[in-house]
């Protein structure tokens, strides 16, 4: 899978991803993510990528030539469009089961706006999926965009190795994660349920099933609504 992401950050992005998992399969070669910065494709002299916004109020707006010329590029080089998303808090909220579908697609390119947003003839010209990380505002796209890139790229097959799977993790099959426990066997005088030291398979797959519900109808009642 190819992510490429259009920012006026490129280090932030980057940074981020080039750690742990994700950075481990970029290294194997398994995912490629490039970051870009919208900037470098302004035709402006003094490499301005944003203007006020026509009919006035607060802010700046970006621009949607620099964009445009900067998805041209990575689409001239690619040889085909790839799936394009727009980071907003006006979009399609991340699930676990968008995460899955967008990991099936071979190329998708992550745009990040910043200021008030970008001009609206670029949403409608390039974009195919508006995605928001939650109902809250953040600054820009940048972090919403690790998130997404994070999320989606862990469910390619070869990204997280065989101890790190996540079959039978949070959100997953729609429940939480049972409880964790490693050594020591007492920690502040709590000690580890009997029934993971037994070595007894069946009871533990069991005992975890029963955790993995009663923490689902604690925390998140919602989610079990859903799952009906
Ligand atoms: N940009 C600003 N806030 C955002 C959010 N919650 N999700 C995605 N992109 C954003």
């Amino acid at each position: 899978m190819k992510v490429d992401i259009l920012t006026l950050f490129p280090e932030m992005v980057e940074g981020v991803l080039a750690e742990s998992i994700i950075g481990r399969a970029q290294k194997n070669g398994i995912i490629s993510i490039r970051c870009t910065n919208i900037r470098d494709f302004s035709t402006d002299k003094h490499r301005r990528v944003d203007d006020y916004p026509y009919g006035g109020g607060s802010g700046m707006v970006m621009q949607p030539e620099p964009i445009y010329n900067a998805y041209r590029s990575i689409c001239g080089e690619a040889g085909k469009k790839p799936f394009v998303v727009y980071m907003s808090p006006q979009g399609k909220v991340l699930s676990q089961q968008l995460a899955k579908d967008l990991s099936q697609k071979r190329h998708i390119l992550i745009l990040c706006g910043h200021y008030e947003g970008v001009d609206e003839r670029i949403i409608e010209e390039i974009v195919d999926m508006e995605v928001s990380i939650g109902d809250y505002v953040l600054t820009g796209g940048e972090i919403p965009a690790i998130v997404l890139c994070d999320a989606v790229c862990r469910l390619v097959p070869g990204v997280l190795s065989s101890e790190e799977a996540f079959s039978e993790e949070s959100h997953y099959n729609g429940l939480l994660e049972y409880p964790q426990y490693t050594r020591p066997p007492e920690f502040m005088g709590r000690t580890v349920p009997e029934v993971l030291l037994s070595g007894h398979h069946a009871n533990i797959t069991r005992w975890r099933h029963e955790q993995s519900l009663k923490r689902t109808q604690e925390k998140r009642p919602d989610l079990l609504d859903k799952k009906e």
